[in-house]
């Protein structure tokens, strides 16, 4: 079943001389799907998963359809709700609050999406994931007492937390070393195989282990 739909998708920005990394993009992400893309650093990769985010980047050309739904009918109020309950997205630079343990930073993510207290089995599931990323022992940390694999472990967590539909993952074994690294790789596999769908950026040989890859060179996604 279709998740998502880019229907030749461009992006301009305006800052200084135009720059158009994404040109013309067609793709459509299924349930099961998991899906890579790489390509030369400042090619344009992370602007493709903005503009797969529902809303966090708005195309200058083109539609986004997701869910059967066209992205740029949404308010930017609907949009925000939207993305809370369908995306994952486990950003390149590990964004987390700074005043916020690494618990409540996943917390902070159910409660924008549920809008509600919290009920016990809730912050059961942000402590048993946070285990599993092997920080029990750190979920009352602050970031900043963090390491930066730790901080990048705690996003994969926040960002499977509400079991979205699709995780948009840049360059998520970034810090890591092989064997936390595989351990992300396979909590994207196995997201993928019980009808999720995942697109990650990777430079690395981790990139081989996505089903379909593809190149972004020069705006034009090509199979590889
Ligand atoms: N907000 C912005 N305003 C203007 N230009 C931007 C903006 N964001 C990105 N760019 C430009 O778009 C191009 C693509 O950037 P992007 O971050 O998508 O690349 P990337 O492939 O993810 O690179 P990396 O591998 O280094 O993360 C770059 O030339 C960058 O300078
Ligand atoms: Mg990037």
């Amino acid at each position: 079943m279709e998740i998502c739909r880019l229907e030749n998708v461009s992006k301009i920005y305006h800052s200084g001389e135009d720059v158009c990394p994404v040109d013309n993009v067609s793709l459509t992400i299924s349930q099961g799907d998991f899906i890579g893309i790489e390509g030369p650093s400042g090619t344009g990769k992370s602007t493709l998963l903005y503009l797969m985010g529902g809303g966090l980047l708005k195309p200058t050309h083109g539609d986004i359809i997701f869910g059967g739904r066209d992205m740029s009918k949404l308010s930017d109020r609907e949009l925000t709700s939207w993305r809370a309950k369908n995306i994952g997205f486990m950003f390149q630079e590990t964004s987390l609050f700074p005043a916020l343990t690494a618990l409540e930073n996943i917390e902070l993510a159910l409660y924008l999406n549920k809008r509600s207290r919290l009920t016990q089995a809730e912050r059961e599931e942000a402590m048993t994931l946070l285990t599993e990323l092997g920080l029990k022992e750190r979920a009352h940390y602050l970031p900043h007492q963090l390491s930066i694999g730790q901080r990048r472990r705690v996003v994969v967590c926040r960002s499977i937390i509400n079991h979205p539909s699709l995780i948009l993952a840049d360059e998520p074994t970034n810090d890591l070393d092989s064997f936390w690294a595989e351990k992300v790789i396979h909590i994207l596999e196995s997201f993928a195989q019980n009808n999720g769908a995942v697109v990650m950026v990777n430079h690395t040989s981790w990139a081989e282990r996505a089903q379909q890859r593809y190149r972004l060179n020069e705006g034009k996604l090509i199979s590889i």
